[in-house]
């Protein structure tokens, strides 16, 4: 296991260590609060090594601790970055509980939960903010210092080894126990599918698009990787009024997705791909392009798409050794600047309940993104499509 990197916390995965407290966790408990149940057995996706098939197993999951919740999750999102944590990009401990992106209901309060109740709907948030650290005062709780990490440690295998869960969630799983400030209430009205999505897909590309490159009406807009992530970012171009959304895969049958989000134009990605964009902007290349695959690669391209001055967001989270090559001349020359967006430099607290106003409201419709819906049994198929580039979100239904 690669050692930890405690200089690039805070990505969807962040390259690196792992940390085995939750730092949200709060000690001591208030007079009179009542006691709490004990750890339950449930069923979740666990991975036991970088390169092994995960598989369905019975783990025990603890009874929430002071300041923390359980929730019983109703759906689950299989993203790109669960893959990540067993294809070699991240270097996670095991055994893990995969899964981040996720929806349920609040069943049970630890001691000293003052921000939620019972039965609320929530959405699961992999990087709480902790409102004290330097970024976080600084207005930036993309950037929290105590958030963010790929694993946590958490409960036990059914024969009582340690076990971690990803991103200090382990969403693909029947409960997850987790700190009040990893749920945000969302209104009961949002289905639990798409309000799933809101808690990374959607609120980093949306993010991407929106707090980011703050695309503006009448711009162009390139998007690289049409996934989950990709997608969002092409329903948010058009949503601000994009006046061209070039959107690119190496999947021909990506086309009529992004078309269903908004996209003018679908081009495979292929050596003639800068020189195909460039045709579409008047020779000039695109005002932004978004980057949502997680290669230095298609970053180069990506570069080369956008005009002098452009800008170019980095979404994708690609690996440790996977270096991006740009040649000095042309980054002076060209004047465009290169900035990844962690979690769509969003607020959670206060973004992911908009999105799902919007949803509410329809002017934000999430629902082309999700192609596959399963049981939890069939999440393993889930990571082969991604593997192979096929769908867009799978969605895991968990039964009542
Ligand atoms: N910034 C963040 O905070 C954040 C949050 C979530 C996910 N991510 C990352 O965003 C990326 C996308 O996530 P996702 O869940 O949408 O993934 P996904 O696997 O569903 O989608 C990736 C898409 O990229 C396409 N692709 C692969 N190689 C390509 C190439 N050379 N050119 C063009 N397209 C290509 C695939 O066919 C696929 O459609 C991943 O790297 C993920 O880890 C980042
Ligand atoms: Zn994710
Ligand atoms: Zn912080």
């Amino acid at each position: 296991m690669a050692t930890a990197d405690r200089s690039t916390p805070n990505v969807d995965g962040a390259p690196g260590g792992t940390h085995t407290a939750d730092p949200h966790r709060e000690t001591g408990r208030a007079a009179g609060d009542p006691a709490t149940s004990a750890a339950t057995t449930i069923s979740a996706l666990v991975a036991r090594g970088a390169g092994r098939p995960p598989t369905v197993e019975r783990v025990v999951i603890p009874a929430p601790g002071p300041g923390q919740v359980r929730v019983a999750i109703r759906a689950a999102g299989v993203c790109h970055s669960d893959l990540s944590m067993i294809d070699g990009t991240l270097a996670p401990a095991f055994p893990l509980v995969l899964g981040h992106e996720a929806a349920g209901i609040v069943t049970e309060l630890g001691a000293g939960v003052d921000r939620l109740s019972g039965g609320e709907r929530v959405v699961l948030n992999w990087s709480p903010a902790c409102r004290a650290c330097w970024h976080c005062t600084a207005g930036r709780p993309w950037f929290c210092e105590t958030s963010g990490r790929p694993s946590a440690a958490r409960g036990t295998t059914a024969d009582g080894t340690p076990l971690h869960v990803t991103l200090g969630l382990g969403a693909l799983a029947e409960e997850v126990v987790v700190s009040q400030h990893a749920v945000i209430p969302v209104p009961a009205a949002v289905p639990f599918e798409q309000a799933a999505l809101l808690g990374c897909a959607v609120l980093t590309g949306v993010g991407a698009v929106r707090n980011t490159a703050r695309v503006a009406a009448g711009e162009s807009v390139v998007v690289i990787g049409l996934g989950g992530v990709g997608l969002s970012a092409v329903l948010a171009a058009r949503e601000a009024g994009a006046a061209q959304i070039i959107a690119v895969d190496v999947a021909a049958a990506k086309g009529s997705l992004a078309s269903a989000a908004g996209a003018t134009d679908f081009l495979l990605s292929d050596e003639s791909l800068v020189r195909a964009i460039r045709e579409r902007t008047d020779g000039r290349g695109a005002d932004h392009a978004f980057e949502c695959v997680g290669r230095a690669k298609t970053i180069e391209t990506a570069w080369r798409s956008v005009r002098r001055g452009g800008g170019v967001i980095v979404v994708g989270m690609g690996g440790r050794d996977d270096v991006v090559g740009l040649g000095a001349l042309d980054v002076f020359h060209s004047g465009r600047v290169l900035r990844s967006s962690v979690y769509g430099a969003a607020d959670p607290d206060r973004d992911v309940p908009a999105l799902a106003e919007e949803v509410l409201a329809g002017t934000l419709d999430i629902r082309p993104l999700i192609t596959h819906r399963l049981a939890l049994a069939e999440a393993p198929s889930a990571l082969d499509r991604l593997t192979r580039g096929e769908g867009a979100r799978s969605v895991v239904s968990f039964p009542t």
